[in-house]
Protein backbone atom coordinates (compact mmCIF):
# COMPACT_ATOMS: atom_id res chain seq x y z
CA UNK A 1 0.00 0.00 0.00
CA UNK A 2 1.19 3.52 -0.71
CA UNK A 3 -0.24 6.91 -1.64
CA UNK A 4 -1.33 5.64 -5.07
CA UNK A 5 -2.43 2.08 -4.39
CA UNK A 6 -4.63 1.69 -1.34
CA UNK A 7 -5.24 -1.53 0.54
CA UNK A 8 -8.62 -3.11 -0.17
CA UNK A 9 -9.69 -1.91 3.30
CA UNK A 10 -8.91 1.75 2.56
CA UNK A 11 -10.23 1.36 -0.99
CA UNK A 12 -13.61 0.40 0.48
CA UNK A 13 -13.42 3.35 2.90
CA UNK A 14 -12.73 5.58 -0.11
CA UNK A 15 -15.83 4.25 -1.85
CA UNK A 16 -18.05 5.83 0.84
CA UNK A 17 -16.58 9.32 0.52
CA UNK A 18 -19.12 12.00 -0.44
CA UNK A 19 -18.34 13.76 -3.73
CA UNK A 20 -15.88 16.66 -3.49
CA UNK A 21 -15.53 16.12 0.26
CA UNK A 22 -13.58 18.29 2.60
CA UNK A 23 -12.13 15.41 4.59
CA UNK A 24 -10.66 15.13 8.08
CA UNK A 25 -8.75 11.86 8.21
CA UNK A 26 -8.04 11.38 11.90
CA UNK A 27 -5.26 8.93 12.81
CA UNK A 28 -4.00 9.28 9.27
CA UNK A 29 -0.58 7.67 9.84
CA UNK A 30 1.13 8.00 6.41
CA UNK A 31 -1.76 10.08 5.04
CA UNK A 32 -2.18 7.49 2.28
CA UNK A 33 -5.97 7.86 2.20
CA UNK A 34 -6.21 11.66 1.71
CA UNK A 35 -3.28 11.70 -0.74
CA UNK A 36 -4.75 8.91 -2.89
CA UNK A 37 -8.19 10.56 -2.86
CA UNK A 38 -6.80 13.96 -3.85
CA UNK A 39 -4.66 12.49 -6.61
CA UNK A 40 -7.83 10.94 -8.05
CA UNK A 41 -9.73 14.20 -7.74
CA UNK A 42 -12.24 12.41 -5.50
CA UNK A 43 -12.07 14.97 -2.68
CA UNK A 44 -11.54 18.73 -2.65
CA UNK A 45 -9.37 19.28 0.43
CA UNK A 46 -8.20 17.40 3.53
CA UNK A 47 -6.79 17.55 7.01
CA UNK A 48 -4.59 14.61 8.02
CA UNK A 49 -4.62 14.49 11.84
CA UNK A 50 -2.10 12.54 13.87
CA UNK A 51 -1.48 12.40 17.60
CA UNK A 52 1.92 10.65 17.46
CA UNK A 53 5.11 12.23 16.16
CA UNK A 54 6.45 9.37 14.00
CA UNK A 55 3.25 8.94 11.91
CA UNK A 56 2.83 12.74 11.85
CA UNK A 57 6.27 13.07 10.23
CA UNK A 58 5.43 10.19 7.86
CA UNK A 59 2.23 12.02 6.83
CA UNK A 60 4.15 15.26 6.30
CA UNK A 61 6.63 13.41 4.08
CA UNK A 62 3.93 11.69 1.96
CA UNK A 63 2.13 15.00 1.45
CA UNK A 64 5.35 16.89 0.64
CA UNK A 65 6.44 14.24 -1.89
CA UNK A 66 2.99 14.20 -3.51
CA UNK A 67 3.14 17.95 -4.11
CA UNK A 68 -0.32 18.29 -2.56
CA UNK A 69 0.69 20.54 0.33
CA UNK A 70 -1.85 23.21 -0.73
CA UNK A 71 -4.75 20.79 -0.50
CA UNK A 72 -3.75 18.68 2.52
CA UNK A 73 -3.03 20.14 5.92
CA UNK A 74 -1.10 17.75 8.19
CA UNK A 75 -1.79 18.56 11.84
CA UNK A 76 -0.33 17.15 15.05
CA UNK A 77 -3.40 16.93 17.27
CA UNK A 78 -5.37 14.64 19.52
CA UNK A 79 -8.48 13.31 17.76
CA UNK A 80 -10.95 15.89 16.46
CA UNK A 81 -8.79 18.73 17.78
CA UNK A 82 -7.21 18.51 14.32
CA UNK A 83 -10.40 20.13 12.96
CA UNK A 84 -10.51 23.92 12.99
CA UNK A 85 -13.72 25.99 12.74
CA UNK A 86 -13.01 27.35 9.25
CA UNK A 87 -12.27 23.90 7.72
CA UNK A 88 -15.91 23.31 6.64
CA UNK A 89 -15.38 19.56 6.92
CA UNK A 90 -17.96 17.37 5.16
CA UNK A 91 -16.49 13.93 5.94
CA UNK A 92 -14.48 12.47 8.80
CA UNK A 93 -12.67 9.16 8.47
CA UNK A 94 -11.39 7.26 11.51
CA UNK A 95 -9.82 4.02 10.34
CA UNK A 96 -7.64 1.22 11.65
CA UNK A 97 -8.27 1.83 15.35
CA UNK A 98 -10.31 -0.07 17.92
CA UNK A 99 -14.01 0.79 18.00
CA UNK A 100 -13.71 2.00 21.60
CA UNK A 101 -10.88 4.35 20.61
CA UNK A 102 -12.95 5.73 17.72
CA UNK A 103 -15.90 6.18 20.08
CA UNK A 104 -13.73 8.00 22.64
CA UNK A 105 -12.28 10.29 19.94
CA UNK A 106 -15.80 11.15 18.72
CA UNK A 107 -17.11 11.64 22.24
CA UNK A 108 -14.32 13.87 23.48
CA UNK A 109 -14.40 15.85 20.24
CA UNK A 110 -18.19 16.29 20.06
CA UNK A 111 -17.88 20.08 20.18
CA UNK A 112 -16.00 19.98 16.86
CA UNK A 113 -18.75 18.06 15.05
CA UNK A 114 -21.12 20.30 13.11
CA UNK A 115 -23.56 17.43 12.54
CA UNK A 116 -23.31 18.01 8.79
CA UNK A 117 -20.36 15.70 8.20
CA UNK A 118 -20.50 12.07 7.16
CA UNK A 119 -18.60 9.70 9.46
CA UNK A 120 -16.76 6.89 7.69
CA UNK A 121 -15.51 4.58 10.40
CA UNK A 122 -13.39 1.48 10.06
CA UNK A 123 -13.03 -0.03 13.52
CA UNK A 124 -10.82 -3.02 14.24
CA UNK A 125 -13.15 -4.71 16.73
CA UNK A 126 -15.32 -2.89 19.27
CA UNK A 127 -18.06 -2.26 16.69
CA UNK A 128 -20.84 -2.73 19.25
CA UNK A 129 -19.81 0.11 21.63
CA UNK A 130 -19.16 2.31 18.59
CA UNK A 131 -22.69 1.69 17.22
CA UNK A 132 -24.03 2.40 20.70
CA UNK A 133 -22.35 5.81 20.68
CA UNK A 134 -23.70 6.54 17.20
CA UNK A 135 -27.25 5.69 18.28
CA UNK A 136 -26.98 7.68 21.52
CA UNK A 137 -25.79 10.70 19.57
CA UNK A 138 -28.47 10.65 16.88
CA UNK A 139 -26.40 9.09 14.09
CA UNK A 140 -28.15 6.81 11.62
CA UNK A 141 -26.11 4.04 10.02
CA UNK A 142 -26.44 4.61 6.27
CA UNK A 143 -24.19 1.86 5.07
CA UNK A 144 -22.05 -0.90 6.52
CA UNK A 145 -19.87 -3.61 5.13
CA UNK A 146 -17.51 -6.30 6.23
CA UNK A 147 -14.54 -7.26 4.11
CA UNK A 148 -11.71 -9.72 4.41
CA UNK A 149 -8.09 -8.91 3.66
CA UNK A 150 -5.00 -10.92 4.65
CA UNK A 151 -7.10 -13.27 6.80
CA UNK A 152 -8.54 -10.37 8.84
CA UNK A 153 -12.12 -9.19 8.78
CA UNK A 154 -12.70 -5.44 8.73
CA UNK A 155 -15.92 -3.53 9.20
CA UNK A 156 -16.83 -0.18 7.74
CA UNK A 157 -19.65 1.87 9.25
CA UNK A 158 -20.96 4.96 7.49
CA UNK A 159 -23.18 7.27 9.56
CA UNK A 160 -24.78 10.68 9.45
CA UNK A 161 -26.60 12.67 12.11
CA UNK A 162 -30.30 12.31 11.45
CA UNK A 163 -32.16 12.76 14.74
CA UNK A 164 -33.33 10.05 17.15
CA UNK A 165 -32.70 6.49 16.04
CA UNK A 166 -33.23 3.20 17.88
CA UNK A 167 -31.36 -0.03 17.27
CA UNK A 168 -32.01 -3.30 19.12
CA UNK A 169 -29.26 -4.96 21.16
CA UNK A 170 -28.71 -7.49 18.36
CA UNK A 171 -28.57 -4.76 15.71
CA UNK A 172 -25.88 -3.01 17.77
CA UNK A 173 -23.97 -6.27 18.04
CA UNK A 174 -24.15 -7.46 14.42
CA UNK A 175 -24.85 -4.22 12.57
CA UNK A 176 -28.44 -3.36 11.55
CA UNK A 177 -27.83 -3.38 7.79
CA UNK A 178 -25.42 -6.28 7.74
CA UNK A 179 -27.93 -8.41 9.63
CA UNK A 180 -30.34 -7.84 6.77
CA UNK A 181 -27.87 -8.18 3.91
CA UNK A 182 -26.18 -11.37 5.27
CA UNK A 183 -23.28 -11.20 2.82
CA UNK A 184 -21.06 -14.31 2.52
CA UNK A 185 -18.15 -12.42 4.17
CA UNK A 186 -20.39 -11.31 7.04
CA UNK A 187 -21.57 -14.88 7.61
CA UNK A 188 -18.05 -16.31 7.51
CA UNK A 189 -16.86 -13.66 9.98
CA UNK A 190 -19.57 -14.73 12.44
CA UNK A 191 -18.85 -18.43 11.86
CA UNK A 192 -15.26 -17.75 12.87
CA UNK A 193 -16.38 -15.75 15.90
CA UNK A 194 -18.77 -18.50 16.95
CA UNK A 195 -15.89 -21.01 16.96
CA UNK A 196 -13.90 -18.58 19.13
CA UNK A 197 -16.79 -18.13 21.58
CA UNK A 198 -17.25 -21.89 21.80
CA UNK A 199 -13.54 -22.33 22.56
CA UNK A 200 -13.78 -19.64 25.23
CA UNK A 201 -16.77 -21.36 26.81
CA UNK A 202 -14.89 -24.72 26.86
CA UNK A 203 -11.86 -23.06 28.45
CA UNK A 204 -14.16 -21.48 31.07
CA UNK A 205 -15.55 -24.94 31.82
CA UNK A 206 -12.00 -26.32 32.29
CA UNK A 207 -10.72 -23.31 34.26
CA UNK A 208 -9.49 -24.13 37.73
CA UNK A 209 -10.52 -20.75 39.05
CA UNK A 210 -14.16 -19.79 38.86
CA UNK A 211 -14.95 -17.48 35.94
CA UNK A 212 -17.25 -14.63 37.04
CA UNK A 213 -20.84 -15.67 36.34
CA UNK A 214 -21.52 -12.39 34.54
CA UNK A 215 -18.63 -12.97 32.10
CA UNK A 216 -19.76 -16.53 31.43
CA UNK A 217 -23.35 -15.46 30.81
CA UNK A 218 -22.20 -12.71 28.45
CA UNK A 219 -20.14 -15.07 26.26
CA UNK A 220 -22.90 -17.72 26.37
CA UNK A 221 -25.44 -15.11 25.23
CA UNK A 222 -23.20 -13.96 22.38
CA UNK A 223 -22.71 -17.60 21.26
CA UNK A 224 -26.51 -18.10 21.32
CA UNK A 225 -27.14 -14.94 19.29
CA UNK A 226 -24.55 -15.95 16.69
CA UNK A 227 -25.97 -19.48 16.47
CA UNK A 228 -29.43 -18.02 15.93
CA UNK A 229 -28.14 -15.57 13.32
CA UNK A 230 -26.36 -18.30 11.37
CA UNK A 231 -29.33 -20.63 11.65
CA UNK A 232 -31.61 -18.18 9.85
CA UNK A 233 -30.78 -19.26 6.32
CA UNK A 234 -28.38 -21.10 4.03
CA UNK A 235 -24.67 -20.39 4.67
C1 LIG B 1 -3.17 1.65 12.83
S1 LIG B 1 -3.01 3.32 12.37
C2 LIG B 1 -4.20 3.44 11.09
C3 LIG B 1 -3.75 4.38 10.01
C4 LIG B 1 -4.76 4.62 8.92
N1 LIG B 1 -5.90 5.40 9.40
C5 LIG B 1 -5.23 3.34 8.32
O1 LIG B 1 -6.39 2.97 8.51
O2 LIG B 1 -4.44 2.67 7.62
C6 LIG B 1 -3.79 4.21 13.68
C7 LIG B 1 -3.25 5.62 13.79
O3 LIG B 1 -4.12 6.37 14.63
C8 LIG B 1 -3.35 7.26 15.38
N2 LIG B 1 -4.15 7.68 16.53
C9 LIG B 1 -4.52 6.93 17.60
N3 LIG B 1 -5.22 7.68 18.47
C10 LIG B 1 -5.31 8.92 17.94
C11 LIG B 1 -5.90 10.14 18.36
N4 LIG B 1 -6.54 10.24 19.53
N5 LIG B 1 -5.79 11.22 17.56
C12 LIG B 1 -5.14 11.15 16.37
N6 LIG B 1 -4.54 10.02 15.93
C13 LIG B 1 -4.63 8.92 16.70
C14 LIG B 1 -2.10 6.48 15.71
O4 LIG B 1 -1.02 7.33 16.04
C15 LIG B 1 -1.86 5.69 14.42
O5 LIG B 1 -1.00 6.36 13.55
Amino acid sequence: MNDQTLSLRLERVAAHMPAAARLADIGSDHAYLPVALLRRGAIAWAVAGEVALTPFHAAERTVRESGLGQQINVRLANGLEAIEPGDRITAISLCGMGGETIRDILDSGKARLSGEERLILQPNGGEQPLRHWLMNNGYRILDEEVLRENRFYYEIIVAERAGPVAYSARELYFGPLQMQARSPTFLSKWQRLLRQKQKTLSSFARARQAVPEEKLQEVARQARWITELLGQGPL
